[in-house]
């Protein structure tokens, strides 16, 4: 059984599959129906979310499926039943589990015991749906993905961090890390990406400097330095990611033809100007667009995979 767990689950050549697969269910939005029946999706959020709870409820949707919303306070997965019951049980209801909770091992443990495809709607570690439709719309922006370098600057310890580094280091893609002392990925994340990025002429790199990272980049990503479960800190951590927030002159040091992105909800004035993320080079709206797209292509993937 397969699984979207984390970005490298997916081989370079099975991430290209899913992009080109994303790329054409944009331009045809309402014509494949793989989820007709429809099969039921269970979609699970134990955090905040619009885009994602959005866009896969739409997505699944337009696929012919059923997207069914399990509210994760009234499940209380973990706390009323394990979740291995809850695997169990969902597995006997729905082709498809989505889920957005905290620890990734709670998330290997669904997939574990489901019986059917699960995928990462976000956790503590990793992003990767989100990486899926930040990739296409490089692509689309940039029309390749290999060969590019791109930098992301704030916290590199949360999980868009850890996603850009292996599903940057899988496209091919050059990734440069900026974070202050203490918010860099572990180092186990960067040579898990780094032997990657060996396998498809990437690289992956930490970048104390803010400026020698984003001298030079194709793409330049910024993320809330408040990642969901570290609002305690986020007066502490204002001070300590001042220094690298994607500002106008930041952003100049970028080549003239870079993009902006960012996965959203964003903090103007915080990790990102105004003027970055409102501006002309900001792609930051097809990047919410393309989550539908991108998520649409993952679920065909793994229905093929599934009933293959
Ligand atoms: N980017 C993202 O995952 O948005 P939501 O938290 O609103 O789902």
């Amino acid at each position: 059984m397969r699984h979207f767990l984390a970005d490298d689950d997916l081989t370079p050549a099975e991430q290209a599959q899913v992009l080109a697969l994303a790329a054409e269910l944009k331009h045809a939005p309402y014509d494949a129906k793989p989820l007709a029946g429809p099969r039921t999706v269970a979609m699970i959020f134990d955090k905040q979310t619009l885009r994602t709870q959005s866009s896969f409820a739409a997505g699944i949707a337009e696929l012919g499926g059923f997207p069914m919303l399990v509210d994760g306070s009234l499940a209380g997965i973990g706390v009323r039943e394990s979740v291995h019951d809850v695997a169990r049980v969902l597995g006997r209801q729905a082709s498809m589990i989505v889920w957005r909770t905290y620890a990734q091992a709670r998330l290997e443990e669904m997939a574990e015991h489901s019986g059917v495809p699960v995928v990462n709607a976000l956790t503590d570690d990793f992003h990767p749906c989100q990486l899926l439709a930040d990739l296409l719309t490089v692509q689309e922006h940039k029309q390749q993905l290999a060969g590019l370098t791109v930098a992301f600057v704030g916290d590199g310890a949360c999980n868009m961090g850890n996603s850009w580094l292996l599903a940057g280091a899988t496209a091919g893609m050059h990734v440069r890390i900026s974070s202050p002392d203490g918010y860099a990925p572990a180092q186990e994340m960067v040579d898990r990406a780094a032997a990657i990025a060996a396998t498809t002429g990437g690289s992956a790199a930490l970048e104390a400097d803010p400026v020698a990272a984003v001298t030079g980049a194709d793409v330049v990503v910024t993320d809330t330095w408040i990642s969901m479960g570290k609002e305690d800190e986020a007066a502490a951590r204002a001070a300590v990611f001042a220094p690298y927030s994607l500002t106008t002159a930041l952003f100049e040091h970028a080549k003239p033809d870079a993009i902006a992105m960012h996965c959203l909800p964003a903090y103007r004035g915080k990790e990102i100007d105004a003027e970055v993320l409102d501006g002309p080079q900001s792609v930051v709206w097809d990047e919410a667009e393309n989550r539908r797209h991108a998520q649409k292509a993952i679920l065909t993937f793994l229905m093929e995979e599934a009933t293959s």
